[in-house]
């Protein structure tokens, strides 16, 4: 089993990924666009690509060393964004970090922080040893550098991990000055180092995401389609509009439904709601309940890894591409 650092592509894959013809790929090989390894799988030699190849690929692009306009200035719309709702169960640490994984593979420098002591989005990131680690809690309470927080977990990923000790949070953080600017001002000094800065929160209306809120300029609300997940929808917006009241800071919402099933009558009817009474903000990509999603969650990896043809990854690819640009 590979590690997300450690994933390869097939060309096929690749070409899925960069929405390049395939037969493209031994044009860019040649001309050096394009690394392409050998592995020997058998008795057969199979051409692979490598995670940190396709990174330098895209990022080639991107700084238009290729001569291809194609995603050429393409930096994300929203720098510092947030998964978040109140309820758990949603599928917040799930998308994280699948986003997370996702704009990493596309070569942008991303940074994941996570604001949940029950460390979940740490743990599908593949870091299973966070209780050694500093947390959010060391920098916003003991005054730690956010840097000296900050692991590497893949080539173009980095983390913040969380561990259990970041649930003791809540009351010194009430007892510090400018508690609400104590994240965004450690995110800050970092920032510059980052194209993407993306945190997962906690299930709660908590001063901690009350930071994150303070920080961020995209909260993505993920909404999973069942009644009790849409009827506390209003609790989030309403959470969130008193934070832009209070902190004068006037944030981007992007409500994800996820876990769809379109066989279930109710699924529709909760996604249906969604779009009509929060049209400006429900995102056009859907999140379909899809075994690949927990089969990646339970292998700590991403879902290109677990299955690249099917629907979670063309999900996850066109959830990625809206959150990142539009
Ligand atoms: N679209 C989906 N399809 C299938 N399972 C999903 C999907 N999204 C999330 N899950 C699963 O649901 C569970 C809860 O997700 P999680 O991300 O931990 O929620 P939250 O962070 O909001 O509490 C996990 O086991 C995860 O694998
Ligand atoms: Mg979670």
């Amino acid at each position: 089993m590979a590690s997300f650092r450690d994933i390869c592509f097939t060309p096929n894959e690749f070409a899925s990924i960069a929405q390049i013809d395939k037969n493209l790929i031994s044009s860019l090989e040649t001309s050096g666009a394009l690394k392409i390894i050998r592995r020997r799988l058998g008795s057969a030699d199979r051409k692979m690509i490598p995670l940190e190849n396709m990174q330098e690929y895209f990022q080639n692009i991107r700084s238009g060393r290729h001569g291809d306009q194609r995603i050429q200035s393409l930096q994300p719309k929203h720098k510092i964004q947030m998964f978040y709702n109140v309820k758990g169960g949603t599928g917040k640490s799930t998308l994280t970090a699948q986003y997370v994984m996702k704009t990493a593979m596309l070569g942008l420098k991303v940074l994941a922080i996570d604001l949940d002591g029950q460390g979940h989005l740490t743990v599908n990131l593949d870091i299973l040893d966070a209780h050694e680690r500093p947390t959010v809690y060391d920098v916003l309470i003991n005054d730690l550098p956010l840097s000296d927080a900050i692991m590497n977990v893949a080539p173009c990923l980095d983390l913040v991990p969380a561990n259990l000790g970041l649930c003791n949070i809540e009351i010194p953080l009430n007892n510090k000055s400018r508690r609400e600017y104590r994240l965004s001002e450690a995110i800050a000094k970092v920032a510059d180092q980052y194209d993407l800065i993306v945190s997962d929160t906690n299930p709660a209306a908590s001063i901690l995401n009350g930071s994150m809120l303070v920080a961020a300029e995209l909260v993505n609300v993920v909404c999973a389609t069942n009644p009790l997940s849409f009827h506390g929808m209003s609790l989030v917006m309403a959470t969130i509009e008193d934070m832009e009241r209070e902190f004068k800071h006037n944030l981007e919402v992007k409500i994800v439904p996820n876990m769809y099933d379109n066989r279930e009558v109710i699924s529709q009817e909760v996604l249906g709601e969604l779009r009509s009474q929060f049209s400006q903000h429900c995102t056009h990509a859907v999140v379909n309940r899809s075994a690949d999603l927990n089969e990646a969650t339970k292998r700590r990896t991403t879902v290109w890894d677990v299955n690249s043809k099917g629907i979670a990854a063309q999900d996850i690819k066109a959830l990625t591409h809206e959150l990142l640009f539009s």
